[in-house]
């Protein structure tokens, strides 16, 4: 699921790479708003901040966090994973979100991944996250070598939906996902295959 900001693993301007080994450390990636860097501990009370919000996590498939403690712990295991951002507002220097791939393909030996993401509610509807999902596509085609990135939202999250055809992705199937909030829920999966993505980037360029 779009994880970044919850217990599941996930969930302007082209980005730009920190460049490291292929994929291998964490790099940061920037856009025209935003900054996309490895979370930090000291970034909990940013986190709680937004993660506490019950429009936030339940629609993306994890509970509300209960306190600053449980949001530093997140930052320590989920978001610990390589490729898995907290995004920052350029201006503030506040994290504001959490955007990265989810499935971590380069231990499963497969070369595709899913992106997921969370933003705070205050900074909702800016076109903020479509920016933040470009540069992430990007970097997955260009750094990461993917082959296919997807995305999935659960049948009723018309935010996230409207993100992900913005970003130009495909959709292909819907399936039932259970999570600790209800079974079988509708969730649309959507792909972009790096054909896809070239073409956008001729078309746009
Ligand atoms: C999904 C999410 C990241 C969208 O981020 P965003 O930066 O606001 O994205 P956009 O600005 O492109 O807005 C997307 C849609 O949200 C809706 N929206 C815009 N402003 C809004 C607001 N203030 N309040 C509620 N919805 C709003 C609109 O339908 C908009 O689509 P439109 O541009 O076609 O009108 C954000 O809503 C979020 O964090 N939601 C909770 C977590 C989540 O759903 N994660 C993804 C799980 S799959």
């Amino acid at each position: 699921m779009c994880g970044p900001a919850g217990r599941s693993a996930p969930g302007g301007g082209p980005g730009q790479f920190g460049r490291e080994e292929k994929g291998s450390r964490m790099s940061v990636l920037e856009t025209e708003r935003t900054i996309l860097r490895p979370f930090q501990e000291a970034d909990a009370e940013d986190l709680y901040r937004y993660a506490r919000d019950p429009r936030v996590g339940p629609i993306a498939g994890w509970k509300p966090h209960e306190s600053v403690e449980e949001s530093r712990r997140i930052i320590q295991t989920v978001f610990a994973s390589p490729n898995v951002f907290a995004v920052v507002d350029r201006e503030s220097g506040h994290v504001i979100g959490s955007a990265g791939f989810v499935s971590r393909p380069q231990e499963s030996g497969s070369s595709s991944d899913e992106i997921g993401y969370a933003l705070d509610p205050a900074w909702w509807g800016r076109g903020l996250m479509p920016e933040v999902v470009e540069a992430l596509v990007r970097y997955g085609f260009e750094e990461l070598d993917l082959g296919a990135i997807w995305c999935s939202h659960y049948e009723e999250n018309r935010r996230s939906r409207r993100v992900i055809e913005k970003c130009g992705f495909r959709y292909v199937f819907t399936e039932q996902i259970s999570d600790e909030f209800q079974a079988d829920r509708p969730t649309r999966f959507y792909v972009m295959l790096r054909p896809d993505w070239e073409r956008r980037e001729t078309a746009c360029g």
